[in-house]
């Protein structure tokens, strides 16, 4: 299967696209050569190479500066992803999609399912949500995964952050009142290639289980590397970044499970393996 993927230099692609590489026949572009707001480079990118399959990972991704560049998220995240949508279904192509956790509210107190209602609090949020409903618009056998709290290697995430931050400072400050599952990036992998395969339409959350907050999830990360440092914790309110991120946005995986028979690993055994193995 030939597999055209947008976003091909971001954390998630950098984790993933060994593991896609060894099932499928790849083309790999990011921004430089492939804008998705550009209907006319998509159209000759699929003309040149007939994908069965496009894996959208493009994406503005920071989110507080979404909330000052509302813009842009719109132009990229909404109308970027409805535009691939539309070059798929002109070219008869499947599509899967990425999408966020950041759709939520984070007021349900247990697990999201796909079908829950979402109500984002974040431009981020927001244009990601205006980016799915333009997806199953143009293509409604599309297939959108929604991830959250990705760490990986290369690309900017919370474990290489605070763990400079713990070496530099010898004490770090974490927020404790916003609770997720930490996932690292690779083990989208799979779930992935599964979606792609066995051709599957519709949401699926996707996240490694169990869950904490940041605040447990940088004293798990000094702790398994025998770090001496002391870690507080601190309100959202304190910190005082610019968007409202969910205080709950624990997935349910039970669809994913159903569909593809994954069951994914519990986030502290994938940091065990990435702080172990450097990714
Ligand atoms: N990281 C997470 O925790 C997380 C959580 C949930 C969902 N997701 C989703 O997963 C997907 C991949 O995220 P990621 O973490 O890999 O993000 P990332 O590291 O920021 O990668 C996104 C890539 O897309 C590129 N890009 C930005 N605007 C583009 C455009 N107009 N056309 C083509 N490429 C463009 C970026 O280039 P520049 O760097 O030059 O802008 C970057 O290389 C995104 O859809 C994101 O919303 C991520």
């Amino acid at each position: 299967m030939k597999v055209l993927i947008s976003g091909g230099k971001g954390l998630l692609a950098g984790n993933i696209l060994p593991f896609l590489g060894e099932r499928f026949d790849l083309a790999v572009y990011d921004i430089d050569e492939w804008d998705i707001t550009s209907a006319s480079r998509g159209k000759e990118l699929m003309e040149l190479h007939r994908p069965d399959v496009v894996l959208n990972l493009a994406a503005v991704t920071d989110v507080d500066g979404c909330e000052d560049r509302a813009d842009l998220a719109q132009k990229v995240n909404a109308q970027g992803a409805g535009t691939v949508a539309g070059l798929c279904a002109a070219a008869a192509a499947r599509l899967v999609h990425m999408s966020t956790d950041y759709v939520f509210d984070g007021t349900k107190g247990s697990p999201y399912r796909e079908d829950d209602e979402p109500g984002p609090a974040s431009v981020y949020g927001r244009t990601k949500l205006a980016g799915e409903r333009m997806v199953f618009e143009r293509l409604p056998g599309a297939a959108v995964v929604r991830a959250q709290w990705l760490y990986g290697k290369g690309g900017k995430s919370f474990v290489d952050t605070i763990t400079e931050l713990g070496r530099q400072h010898g004490r770090v400050r974490v927020v404790d009142d916003q609770r997720g599952s930490p996932t690292w990036a690779r083990d989208l992998a799979e779930p992935i290639i599964s979606i792609i395969e066995k051709g599957l339409s519709g949401i699926y959350h996707v996240s490694n289980s169990g869950s904490c907050t940041w605040f447990e999830f940088a004293k798990a990360i000094f702790s398994i590397l025998n770090m001496d440092i002391e870690v507080s914790p601190i309100s959202s309110g304190e910190l005082g970044r610019k968007a409202i991120r969910p205080a709950f946005s624990v997935f349910d995986l039970t669809k994913l499970k159903g569909a593809t028979g994954i069951r994914m690993r519990d986030w502290m055994d994938a940091l065990r393996e990435y702080l172990a193995t450097g990714g």
